[in-house]
């Protein structure tokens, strides 16, 4: 512990993060493996990212280009895995980069990321469920001729409820309570499906891309004509820039929208404290789904913007479109039905992340101690769980995806700066962990990590800043008003000093 135990910074020792987790009413059952946790990062990682917004993206800020903005994203990912690889190999404890924090840095600031990170995912739960919806509507007209009432069929076609999106949330997290182990399994199979699919699309489009698709590759600037000031880019009004989309700078911002593709690998690193031999498997999990994922999704954007003009693609379904395109319909039924099946385990996974680091912070005191009592039989955080799954399941409900979706990958950047900041603090206050994975080129690596988080930030539009802002705010007044005064920490701190 720091020394000054009244200190919004005071921080948790590993070694009592990992004491915690042996409270035999507040322990998590470990029997996860790398392979469990690989299958999870990829299970996690392929979703609404790849299967829709490649298609906005492509169509409104980079075109073909939007390979390289994948080929952005994933750097960015990559330098933050090195740094997340080793938190989560050396405090082996659900939280994710809460926990890092509190173990690093301090109190406040593992407060604040962990708010930060409920919003990801809870709001990324809430996109994913919304996203297979409209998947598993499409699929619906096309091959059977039924339709939802438009009423019950979302904001985002024109109802006011997303009744599908809604019921998603509601089963998984029904599964979520019954155990990790039942779920990890439903995820594998999943998981071999939703990878199917994108091969399926790899190997099957390389027959129809037709050269000239790829002319311009990066499409020249053009002035945005819509949205006024707000929507633009943080980064080209901090310069004065007139607000453009395509050129050079539409693949950065084509970047900052496609990252959501790419959330999850962190993720990987909430089930630390399930997993059967951390130190190992962790680093091993996290790499390992995150190569995979972007080989497969460069391949696949060169693929399809290779079918089909990118002014012509899909923003709601453009991998099966890019087909349809090529007058292949059996390809285009096939990719459908894949992508609404694979969405159901990215909704599940970011759901237990969610409820992972909410269970963290109440175990610490910092929400109410309640929700971190894991369930007598099947021993989940199960009260975490059935609340947050309501509410996400009502925000499904109602709301549409594509703002939501920017907010949760500047959440996420933001993770992503107070993890690297987090490696470099450790090493130089606790020089004497074992570390079974280590960043190399420390501090080369996570300022390299921090610079290239804040720049995919500041390629976000000024609005979601804005949101981004009035949450972080509203977590900051909870924090002074309730987590303060009932940290366990801090109480721990107290009686010792009587
Ligand atoms: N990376 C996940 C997706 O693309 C969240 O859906």
């Amino acid at each position: 512990m720091s020394k000054d135990m009244n200190s919004p910074f005071r921080t948790k020792t590993v070694e009592q993060s990992i004491r915690d987790t042996e409270e035999p009413e507040h322990a998590l059952r470990k029997s996860l493996s790398a392979w469990d946790l690989t299958v999870f990062g990829v299970g996690v990682i392929i979703g609404t990212g790849i299967f829709v917004l490649t298609g906005i993206a492509a169509r409104n800020n980079a075109g073909p280009a939007t390979s390289l903005a994948f080929v952005a994203a994933g750097i960015v990912c990559a330098l933050a895995a090195l740094c997340y690889a080793e938190f989560a190999s050396t405090v082996p404890v659900a939280g994710s980069a809460y926990t890092f924090a509190y173990a690093s840095i301090g109190e406040l600031p593992a407060w604040i990321i962990g708010w930060d990170l409920v919003l990801e995912f809870a709001l990324g739960t809430a996109v994913v469920a919304v996203g297979w919806s409209g998947y598993v509507r499409h699929l619906m007209h096309t091959n059977l001729g039924w339709d939802l009432p438009t009423a019950l069929s979302g904001p985002d076609a024109g109802g006011s409820f997303d009744l599908l999106a809604f019921l998603l949330v509601l089963v998984l997290t029904v599964i979520l309570v019954v155990g990790t182990k039942l779920s990890a399994r439903i995820t594998a199979v999943v998981v071999a499906i939703k990878v199917t699919v994108v091969l399926l699309v790899i190997i099957a489009g390389l027959f129809f891309i037709k050269g000239d698709n790829y002319s311009p590759f990066v499409p020249p600037a053009q002035p945005q004509t819509t949205g006024g000031g707000w929507t633009a880019p943080l980064v080209q009004l901090m310069f004065g820039y007139e607000p453009t989309n395509f050129g050079v700078m539409g693949i950065f911002t084509a970047a900052s929208l496609v990252f959501f593709a790419f959330i999850g690998f962190d993720v990987v690193a909430t089930a630390a404290e399930e997993t059967k031999n951390p130190q190992r498997d962790m680093p091993r999990g996290i790499l390992g789904s995150l190569i995979i994922c972007t080989v497969l999704y460069v391949a696949v954007t060169l693929v399809v913007t290779g079918m089909q003009k990118y002014s012509e693609m899909s923003a709601t379904a453009p991998l099966a479109e890019a087909f349809k395109s090529v007058n292949q319909p059996f390809f285009a039924g096939a990719i459908s039905l894949g992508a609404s099946v694979g969405l159901i385990t990215v909704c599940m996974i970011l759901l237990l992340g969610q409820t992972r680091v909410f269970f963290a912070m109440s175990r610490d005191g910092l929400l109410p101690r309640v929700f971190s009592v894991t369930h007598p039989k099947y021993r989940t955080p199960y009260r975490a769980t059935v609340l947050l799954g309501g509410i996400i399941a009502v925000v499904a409900g109602f709301t549409s995806l594509e703002k939501l979706a920017e907010l949760v990958n500047i959440g996420t950047l933001f993770a992503f700066v107070v993890v690297a900041l987090g490696v470099m603090v450790l090493r130089k206050t606790r020089p004497d962990l074992h570390r079974s994975f280590r960043t190399p080129w420390v501090p080369v690596v996570p300022i390299l990590s921090i610079a290239a988080s804040l720049w995919l930030m500041l390629n976000l539009p000024a609005e979601t800043w804005l949101r981004f802002g009035i949450w972080m705010l509203i977590g900051f007044v909870v924090y002074f008003l309730y987590g303060r005064r009932n940290s366990r920490l801090g109480k721990a701190g107290a009686d010792a000093e009587f």
